[in-house]
């Protein structure tokens, strides 16, 4: 008996449908997002899309009009310019455009053979970023799904040259790095089974390179240095020269965390900030923070890319076929199978030009400028710290704790502003993180007059 022939005859049988998701995707990337939207309880999403997966499934416009309707209003809109917590998005209408003709190309990424052009693309693109930070042609990487996936893939490639290179194991593996470093650290630490030393930073959040210094003279078994370019919580830069000096005197791996900041070296006027980053051997900046690229994508960058090779290489009697002497991506960090992620901003850059992008970061610095400023001219505000790079601390001068949680989710819920509260010294306090060119600095200001 032969098994009967596949049943995806709904789709695009009826070329309604097809025409339906990319007038759908079209009408989206012209007009963006509502800001009202927002997260929605499992029981309010099971009424409207619990059993949709039937055994014959439904009419594709039906379907369709599930995630239109029900799944895309339940999310937050961090690619509005009003969304300015955590570290929001911006992507360019180009990239979003992009991305979804580069869904509809399915290519495989993971190595030469399957995705050669992307790939070349791809490493277009890195090799310009590596050249922001002053490496030569020889710097190479891949791009990942983020910047976890980014630290944990550059600490063991740092892990594995310690331990080619023949040195000791030591009872434990430590990473070293300032108390401001980004959470994935410590799971990246936890992943790797080692520990993570932190040292103290100063009052505007950059680490102490004596503190630094002083710890790794009675520390055992550190192996690398995570410096901070751009602090997520405060946005502070790290001293990359003093760390730099440090690794160097101690044989240690530089990698520096520029998933939100690194961008900014695009910008002439802001790229000395990072002086010191020539001499790291591996960096990370994510396209979909402050990059305007769409999710999901890290620019995972060595200095010297056999040692990523070396830590990440799979080797399976399947793979044989593969030719090893070309530019296989699955190389370079933890994964085989990937998208061409790097490809949005790769497209983008080639539409707009780098002059572009260098006015956008520039853009974006001043709007956060502007909103400190504004911050500092209110009587019923305080300005606690920034801009660094985009991140601005601030607090009303008379409002509780509880009264501030309120605030940010009234402004929330009715799509007025994303900006919520996070701790700073042990104090609640207000941040923004700004991403977007367009956000307006005079209308963000109006809503903070409402804490005031
Ligand atoms: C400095 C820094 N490092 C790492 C990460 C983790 O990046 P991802 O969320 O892309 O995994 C973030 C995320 O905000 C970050 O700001």
């Amino acid at each position: 008996m032969t098994n009967p022939p596949p049943r995806f005859d709904g789709f695009p049988s009826d070329p309604d449908s097809l025409n339906r998701i990319l007038e759908w995707t079209r009408t989206r990337i012209l007009q963006g997002p509502d800001p009202r939207n927002g997260a929605q309880t499992p029981a309010a999403l099971d009424a409207r899309i619990g059993g949709s997966i039937t055994a014959n499934g439904m009419d594709p416009q039906a379907a369709f009009a599930l995630f239109s309707d029900v799944i895309v209003p339940s999310t937050r809109p961090f690619n509005h310019p009003t969304s300015l917590a955590f570290v929001a998005a911006a992507p360019t209408p180009a990239s979003l455009a992009f991305d979804a003709a580069l869904g509809a190309a399915e290519i495989f990424a993971g190595n030469w053979d399957g995705g050669s052009g992307a790939i070349h693309a791809e490493n277009q693109t890195l090799a310009w970023l590596a050249g922001l930070a002053g490496w030569s042609k020889d710097a190479g990487g891949v791009f990942v799904s983020g910047g976890t996936m980014g630290n944990l893939s550059a600490l063991h490639a740092a892990r594995m040259a310690w331990v080619n290179a023949g040195k000791p194991r030591p009872d434990r593996f430590r990473i070293l790095c300032s108390e401001q470093a980004h959470s994935s650290i410590e799971a990246v630490a936890q992943v790797m089974d080692a520990e993570v030393v932190k040292v103290s930073s100063d009052e505007t959040g950059r680490i102490i390179p004596t503190k630094a210094q002083e710890v790794l003279a009675h520390t055992s078994g550190v192996f690398a240095i995570v410096a901070n370019a751009g602090a997520t919580n405060c946005g502070a830069v790290d001293d990359l020269r003093a760390l730099a000096d440090l690794a160097t005197q101690h044989g240690l791996w530089l990698h520096v965390d520029g998933a939100y900041g690194l961008a900014a070296m695009a910008d002439p006027a802001l790229r000395q900030q990072f002086d010191g980053i020539e001499r790291a051997d591996s960096f990370i900046v994510d396209p979909h923070k402050w990059f305007f690229a769409p999710y999901d994508s890290c620019a995972l960058v060595y200095r010297d890319p056999i040692k990523g090779a070396q830590a990440h290489g799979q080797k399976g009697v399947y793979l044989d076929t593969l030719d090893q002497a070309a530019w296989n991506p699955s190389d370079y960090a933890l994964h085989l199978t990937r998208r061409a992620r790097g490809l949005p901003l790769w497209f983008s850059l080639v539409t707009y030009g780098t002059l572009a992008y260098g006015a956008a970061i520039a853009k974006t610095y001043e709007i956060a400028q502007q909103i400190a400023d504004g911050i500092e001219n209110m009587d019923g505000l305080e300005l606690i710290l920034g801009p660094q790079l985009t991140v601005i601390l601030f607090r009303p001068r008379a409002m509780s704790a509880a009264d501030l949680d309120d605030w940010a989710e009234a402004q929330r819920r009715s799509g007025a502003l994303l900006c919520l509260p996070t701790t700073w010294r042990g104090e609640k306090v207000l941040r923004i993180c700004v991403v977007n060119p367009e956000t307006d600095p005079d209308y963000v200001l109006e809503v903070l007059e409402t804490l005031a």
